[in-house]
């Protein structure tokens, strides 16, 4: 059965992308069929998959939300076997107004990928750091939520007001949506906040927080300049360890 996660936090920077393409990588990897939504107008999962301007001009999220094509049509190969995405880019600015008198607006997306009949194991949706239209309709497609948390101070700042939209949402439009859990992101072992922060989420989270800890690493943060995930720029390095072990822990325990 077909599982969609989506990847959302309306704190920006927090490591959704990041986490959107590596987690689609790593589980491509263990040979399972995933297909990447890139649902943000900044199309940075689109640019850190290497995908060519013109090609996500040509096809994109845009195309099919508007209901010009289906989204079939706007799935894109990447590098990696096992692993296709849909691209973003600025099209998307303009839909939360565009699309604002359309019947079942917050539906269009889980719409969009009822009708296609691809054999995906997973699909992965990375969300804008807003809790807009296209954060809602990710959230109404999905099955699973994860949250990325940075390990800094405000960390957990706005995520009551997330959680809030994830019940609204769960109780009106999709009662399948389920907490898949929280990750903890850009942790600095030499930081004295990031284990306080660590320590705080566990607290108030307890086992809805991932064992995996994604660790602050520069070769993250340089992977997408060169339009790659983690695993085929630096497999060896302690970005690309904690992502394989996100998706083994995801296979593993039952909870996505
Ligand atoms: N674990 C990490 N170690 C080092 N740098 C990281 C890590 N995770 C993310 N980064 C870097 O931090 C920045 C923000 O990460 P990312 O783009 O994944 O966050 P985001 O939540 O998707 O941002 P936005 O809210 O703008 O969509 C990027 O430059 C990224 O390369
Ligand atoms: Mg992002």
């Amino acid at each position: 059965m077909r599982k969609t996660i989506c990847i959302a936090n309306q704190k920006g920077g927090v490591g959704k992308t990041t986490t959107a393409i590596n987690l689609a990588a790593t589980l491509a990897a263990a040979e399972k069929k995933t297909l990447l939504i890139d649902c943000d107008s900044q199309g940075n999962a689109s640019s850190g998959m290497g995908i060519e301007q013109e090609t996500i001009r040509e096809k994109n999220l845009y195309h099919s939300l508007s209901g010009r094509v289906p989204l079939r049509e706007v799935i894109v190969g990447t590098q990696i076997p096992h692993l296709d995405i849909v691209p973003a880019n600025q099209d998307l600015i303009g839909v939360e107004i565009e699309f604002v008198n359309l019947e079942d607006r917050e539906k269009k997306l889980r719409n969009l990928l009822k009708n296609l009949d691809a054999a995906y194991d997973f699909i992965i949706i990375d969300c804008p750091p807003s809790l807009g239209f296209l954060t809602l309709n990710a959230l109404v497609a999905s099955d699973y939520l994860i949250i990325p948390l940075q390990c800094e101070y405000f960390a957990m700042e706005g995520l009551g007001y997330l959680l809030n939209t994830v019940r609204l949402v769960k109780s009106r439009l999709n009662p399948s949506l389920t907490l898949g859990g929280i990750l903890l992101t850009m942790f600095d072992t030499r930081n004295l906040l990031s284990h306080r922060v660590s320590e705080d989420v566990k607290k108030h989270f307890g086992k809805n927080v991932f064992n995996t800890i994604i660790p602050r690493n520069v070769r993250l943060s340089e992977s997408p300049s060169h339009g790659l995930p983690i695993i085929m720029y630096d497999i060896r390095s302690r970005g690309a360890i904690a992502y394989m072990e996100l998706s083994r822990e995801i296979l593993a325990n039952g909870r996505i």
